[in-house]
């Protein structure tokens, strides 16, 4: 596990501190206690440097969180029962198909929004007013959708995503979660800001 990574097993979170916040991103990033390890430097990181993130011992249903470009990248070890239950969500979401080209890449524009299906990678910012939505992993009813199927929930103002981080209908939220350029370097380590085949951005 990268030491720069904020794990997430949802309602046994180990670090929080960023959701209660209420405001702008950079005041939400701003609290977010990364960890700063990984070479480059943060400095060359924060101009744009790619991110090698060690995905190896995520769990299922786990989300790590990765700093890159000072945002928060999401990386969720999804379930085979989150997987399933997307399938059944498209009625209720504003984008389902990820039509809107700006909030993935075209190799992420697929049912999962990913390159591996059970491997999610998206930007931990609402596409609201930039607030870090909640990780809520589990498929059961919650407060805020008695049909939750797992996914992502901003109490700032109450967006909620689904487990591909697609927006729900109905709330201020306008467009899915933005899936970062990303490649495979090997079945345990991703490169986030490289698209595949590519040098990094
Ligand atoms: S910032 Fe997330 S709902 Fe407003």
């Amino acid at each position: 596990m990268a030491s720069d990574a904020v794990v997430d097993k949802g309602r046994r979170r180990f670090l929080t501190a960023t959701t209660s916040v209420v405001g702008g991103a950079g005041v939400v990033l701003a609290a977010i206690p990364f960890v700063k390890s990984w070479e480059p430097s943060a400095a060359a990181k924060s101009a744009g440097a790619p991110v090698l993130a060690d995905i190896g011992k995520i769990e299922p249903g786990q989300k790590v969180t990765f700093a890159w470009r000072g945002l928060p990248v999401f990386v969720v070890n999804r379930t085979k029962a989150q997987l399933d239950a997307l399938a059944g969500e498209d009625s209720r979401l504003k984008d389902p198909k990820s039509e809107n080209t700006d909030q993935q890449p075209e190799y992420a524009k697929n049912e999962y929004r990913s390159i591996k299906p059970e491997w999610l990678v998206v930007t931990g910012i609402c596409t609201h007013l930039g607030c870090v939505p909640d990780f809520f992993p589990e498929l059961k009813p919650e407060p805020f959708d008695p049909q939750w199927k797992g996914g992502f929930y901003c109490p700032c103002h109450k967006s909620r995503y689904d487990i591909s981080g697609r927006v729900f209908d109905g709330v201020p939220a306008p467009a899915n979660l933005a899936v970062p350029p990303y490649t495979f370097i090997d079945d345990t380590h991703i490169m986030i800001g490289v698209d595949p085949g590519k040098e990094a951005a």
